[in-house]
């Protein structure tokens, strides 16, 4: 068996342990084989080979340093794996750049806030709305966002940078809840926000997740996570222990 043999089982194995069963290659939409990332000579993600089917909610848990963010972050190409190989709807995303990876249909919406501080909440909204070319109205999408958070409708004049951290998270996660991309991918997404909110925000997890919408959610703590996720995996000084 040569080595490609063996990574292809690798990967087909960690697919067939965690879906409980075979999925075909049709079922994917994410695969990875292999895949070890470094930051310069420490290695964060060792040997890491899973596989997402199209419509499923996958949570990855772990300790701080465990690597979820670092997962997080070689799939939608903020760092690329020294070896390895990631594949997409049937492409080798590997070493692709952010915005490519992006246009695919990926997006991540990371640990830290990921606003224009500079402008205010509303055309941090219509930005984000305007770019992604959805086919609601961008106006309509803002009103949406404005529902589902009460708190930015009370703070859209403001700029982004005089919002607080929970608030800025509200901002970035109001985009991706109102237009979802086909893959969506959080970094901790409870990080910042009240009890009753994230109560709220878990809800419409559930409603885009039945709306089609595949998912990666990372966290440190799974006792939330859990009601939406149709899978666990833990990941532990960067390797995968499930
Ligand atoms: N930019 C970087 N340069 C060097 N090492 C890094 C860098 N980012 C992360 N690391 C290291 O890689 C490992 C994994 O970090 P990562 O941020 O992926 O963990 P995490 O599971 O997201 O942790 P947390 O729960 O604290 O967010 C850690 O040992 C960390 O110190
Ligand atoms: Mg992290």
């Amino acid at each position: 068996m040569n080595t490609d043999q063996v990574s292809s089982n690798n990967a087909q194995i960690a697919c067939e342990i965690f879906n409980g069963r075979t999925s075909s290659d049709s079922q994917r939409l994410l695969t990875l084989r292999n895949v070890d990332v470094f930051y310069n000579k420490h290695q964060a993600l060792f040997d890491i080979s899973l596989c997402i089917k199209k419509g499923e909610v996958l949570a990855v848990t772990g300790l701080n340093g465990a690597g979820k963010t670092t997962l997080t972050r070689v799939i939608s190409g903020l760092v690329h794996p020294r070896s390895g190989s990631i594949v997409f709807k049937n492409q080798n995303i590997s070493g692709m750049r952010i915005e490519k990876i992006k246009n695919k249909g990926i997006d991540l919406i990371p640990d830290r806030t990921a606003v224009f501080s500079s402008l205010s909440v509303t055309d941090n909204l219509k930005i984000f709305f305007y770019r992604s070319g959805n086919k609601k109205s961008v106006n309509k999408s803002i009103e949406e966002s404005f529902e589902i958070f009460p708190r930015l409708k009370e703070r859209r004049n403001f700029l982004a940078g005089q919002l607080s951290g929970g608030e800025q998270r509200m901002l970035s996660l109001a985009k991706a809840l109102v237009d979802p991309p086909e893959f969506l991918i959080v970094d901790e997404l409870s990080s910042g926000l009240a009890p009753k909110i994230l109560e709220e925000i878990w809800g419409k997890v559930e409603g885009i997740s039945a709306n089609g919408t595949t998912m990666l959610l990372v966290e440190q703590y799974s006792k939330d996570i859990r009601r939406v996720a149709t899978r666990e995996l833990i990941l532990e000084s960067g390797r995968l222990v499930n």
